[in-house]
C-alpha cells in the first residue's frame, strides 16, 4: 500500500516523520529538507523498512553510514536534474550579467523616463571566461551552455578530469576557427583559487560535504575580480553567506545569483537588501519534466528494493526508467550505498 503525506507543513521534523512511519513501513520517499540520520533510520528499520530514497540527486541530508548500520538502501535521482539545473545557473548568470532583476524593479517602480547611455550597463559575456567549480554532470552541462551559447572561454576545477567536457570545448573551438571566428579555449585549473582569480563568471556545482563546506569564504571572495559574477545552484553551505553579504556591500559591481541558502528557507541578514544579489527559492530543478523524472526514479528506487530487484548498473543511464510507454526495467535506478550493503547489480 502506498501512503502519500498530506501534512500541510512544508518541512517535516524528525518527530513528524517518526509518527508517519508508525509501526509498519517498508520504505520511504523523502525530501532534501529532512534530516535522515541515526534516529530516522532506526525508526524505519524497527518498522520493517528496507529502503529510503531522497527525491534529489544530492544527499547531504542523509547519513549513509547510519543507513548502512540499519541495512537500509538509500536512493537518489541522478541524471534527470542535469540540464534543468544547468539552465537555471545559466539564467542566473545572464540575469546578473545584464542586471535583469534590478532593471525590472526600476521599470515597475515607474522610474524609467527615457533611454540613457549608462542605464543598467552590465557585462558582455562573449570572450570572457566562465569558471566552473565542480565539473560533474551539472557543472559540465552548464559549462557547455556558456561556452557554446556565449562563446566564453572555460576554466574549471574538479578533483577529476572532465575529459568529455574538454573534448567538447576543443572541438567547438576548432569549429569556430574553421569559420573564421575567435576559437574558445579551456583550462583545467590546478587549484580552485586559480579559477577564482581568472574567471569573470563563476558557477558552483560540487556536492556538499566536509571538503566543500564554506568553500567560498571571505578570503576567497577577495581573490575574485571586483566585477565578477558568482552563481550558486549547488547547496547553500558551500558559501559562507555572512561573508558574502559583507562582500556584496563593499563591492557594488560584484554580483551573485543564488538558488540555495545556508539556512534555508532563511537568508542571512542584509542579503535581501542587496541590489547586486538575485535570489530565487531553490527552484533549479523545477521543470515539469525533471520533477516528474525525480518522482519516478525515487519511487522506483523504493519499489525496486521492496520487490527484491537488483541495482541498475549505470546511474548515468536512467532513460529506460522514464519511458512512460514501456514497463521500467526490473531494477532500482540509483542506490548510493549498494556496495556497502553488498546488493546485487542488474545484468541489463
Ligand atoms: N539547486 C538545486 O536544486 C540542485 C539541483 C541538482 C543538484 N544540486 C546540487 O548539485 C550537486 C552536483 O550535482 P551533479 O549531478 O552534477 O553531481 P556530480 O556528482 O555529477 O558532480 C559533482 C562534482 O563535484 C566534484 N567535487 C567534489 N568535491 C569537490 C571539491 N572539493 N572541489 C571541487 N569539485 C569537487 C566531483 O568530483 C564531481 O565531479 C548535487 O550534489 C546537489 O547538491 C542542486
Amino acid at each position: 500500500m502506498f501512503q502519500i503525506c498530506t501534512q500541510k507543513k512544508t518541512i517535516l521534523s524528525v518527530e513528524d516523520i517518526i509518527s508517519l512511519i508508525g509501526n509498519k513501513c517498508d520504505g520511504v520517499i523523502g525530501q532534501l529538507t529532512e534530516d535522515w540520520g541515526e534516529t530516522l533510520f532506526s525508526a524505519l528499520s524497527r518498522a520493517g523498512g528496507k529502503a529510503f530514497s531522497n527525491m534529489a540527486v544530492g544527499y547531504n541530508n542523509v547519513d549513509v553510514n547510519a543507513a548502512n548500520k540499519y541495512g537500509v538502501a538509500v536512493g537518489n535521482t541522478p541524471g534527470v536534474l542535469t540540464e534543468t539545473t544547468a539552465e537555471l545557473a545559466a539564467s542566473l548568470s545572464l540575469s546578473a550579467a545584464r542586471r535583469i532583476v534590478e532593471a525590472d524593479n526600476f521599470m515597475r517602480a515607474g522610474l524609467y523616463d527615457g533611454w540613457l547611455p549608462h542605464l543598467f550597463v552590465g557585462n558582455l559575456l562573449k570572450g570572457q571566461t566562465v569558471g566552473v567549480i565542480g565539473a560533474g554532470r551539472i557543472g559540465s552541462a552548464y559549462a557547455r551552455m556558456m561556452v557554446e551559447g556565449f562563446k566564453m572561454n572555460l576554466i574549471y576545477y574538479d578533483l577529476y578530469q572532465a575529459t568529455r567536457l574538454e573534448k567538447f570545448v576543443t572541438a567547438y573551438g576548432q569549429f569556430l576557427k574553421a569559420n573564421g571566428e575567435q576559437p574558445v579555449t579551456w583550462k583545467r585549473a590546478s587549484s580552485m583559487e586559480e579559477v577564482l582569480r581568472e574567471a569573470d563568471v563563476i558557477s558552483l556545482h560540487p556536492i556538499l560535504d566536509k571538503t566543500t563546506y564554506h568553500l567560498i569564504n571571505k578570503e576567497r571572495l577577495a581573490m575574485m575580480k571586483k566585477e565578477a559574477i558568482l552563481v550558486n545552484c549547488s547547496r547553500g553551505p558551500v558559501i559562507h553567506e555572512v561573508a558574502l553579504v559583507e562582500h556584496l556591500k563593499a563591492n557594488p559591481m560584484f554580483r551573485v545569483g543564488l538558488d540555495v541558502f545556508e539556512d534555508e528557507p532563511y537568508m542571512k541578514p542584509g542579503l535581501a537588501d542587496m541590489k547586486n544579489a538575485i535570489v530565487v527559492p531553490h527552484i533549479a530543478s523545477a521543470s515539469k519534466w525533471t520533477r516528474e523524472g525525480m518522482a519516478t526514479l525515487a519511487a522506483l528506487n523504493v519499489l525496486g528494493k521492496i520487490k527484491g530487484y537488483p541495482v541498475w548498473s549505470d546511474t548515468n543511464r536512467v532513460e529506460p526508467f522514464l519511458d512512460e510507454k514501456s514497463r521500467p526495467p526490473a531494477a532500482c535506478p540509483s542506490i548510493v550505498n549498494s556496495k556497502s550493503l553488498g546488493l546485487p547489480v542488474s545484468k541489463l
